[in-house]
């Protein structure tokens, strides 16, 4: 394993296994009651310059349940706000922390930050990469389909953080993926050339067909704001509904890394329905997190 998880770079299959099958035995201590304070007495910063609900809460949760306890940082009411620089910043959190988890914009932000931490950094999310989802989607993956491995995931709407790190995954994993994104709405050039058998299509149909997996996000980030009536246009044709669904795997899974718009990126009826599994997708945040943040702590 790396010092930091900034993004997949670097891992190894063996890498993602190590932390799926702890969260599976942190998920089932948990269950059962069992106590699994791996992380007493040890402290994780949480820098955050844009909202959340899962991320926050769930790193949260996950660090009073292993025995440490998380510190939320805005980075408004923090001198990284008012222009400390992220060396300083990282040198200084290394005395009083074990670990540092940061959402951010740039990505570079996370990089530079991890550079001069001497302890490990995880990226909660940059305008690049969203690394903790989808090790939380794989491993919920693994829960319904048995294993990822030739498991055809179709990702449909906008090339973004989400889309990037589904891509990331897909160069160090063996199953397939499949993007439908509108032109001009591409993943990260950079990150797609390296990902050798990754489809890229136009069509939402050419993407679903036969897919065990279906999955989108918002048409709109967060920090994106000023495009979304635009986007609410270009992105119409590129919605998970019964249209859709009906051309995947009869028994294929619906999956959203939420928040999500209904009506937008995905039907009330689709993602509210019996082949959606969001809410645990989302409940494996936190045991899937916990895993990493035993490891790397
Ligand atoms: N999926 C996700 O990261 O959710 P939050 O933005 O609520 O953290
Ligand atoms: N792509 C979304 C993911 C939110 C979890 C965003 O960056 O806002």
């Amino acid at each position: 394993m790396n010092k930091d998880l900034l993004g997949f770079a670097g891992m190894t299959p063996a890498d993602f296994q190590t932390i799926w099958r702890r969260a599976a035995r942190l998920k089932q201590l948990l269950k059962e009651g069992r106590d699994h304070a791996s992380l007493k007495g040890k402290t994780l910063g949480m820098i955050f310059d844009k909202s959340s609900t899962r991320t926050r809460i769930s790193f949260e949760v996950g660090m009073y349940q292993l025995g440490g306890i998380a510190l939320f940082l805005n980075s408004r009411d923090t001198q990284i706000g008012r222009g400390e620089t992220l060396a300083d910043s990282a040198r200084m959190m290394s005395c009083y922390l074990n670990g540092i988890m940061i959402r951010t914009f740039a990505q570079e932000s996370v990089e530079e930050l991890a550079r001069y931490a001497a302890i490990p950094v995880i990226n909660g999310l940059t305008d690049l990469l969203h690394p903790c989802q989808i090790l939380a989607d794989l491993f919920t993956i693994q829960e319904k389909k048995g294993s990822y491995e030739g498991v055809r995931v179709a990702y449909i709407g906008d090339g973004n953080n989400v889309a990037n790190s589904w891509i990331e995954a897909a160069t160090h994993l063996p199953f397939e993926l499949a993007l439908a994104c509108p032109e001009g709405y591409d993943p990260d050039a950079r990150i797609l050339a390296a990902a050798g058998g990754v489809k890229l299509c136009r069509d939402p149909f050419e993407a679903a067909r036969n897919a065990d997996v279906l999955y989108t996000d918002v048409w709109t980030s967060m920090g994106q704001e000023a495009e979304s009536q635009e986007r609410m246009k270009i992105f119409k044709n590129y919605q998970i509904n019964q249209a859709l669904l009906e051309a995947a795997k009869k028994d294929a899974i619906v999956m959203h890394c939420l928040p999500a718009h209904r009506g937008e990126e995905i039907t009330a009826d689709v993602i509210d329905g019996p082949q959606s599994v969001v809410v645990e997708e989302a409940e494996n945040r936190l045991h899937v997190q916990k895993a990493v943040l035993e490891i790397l702590l």
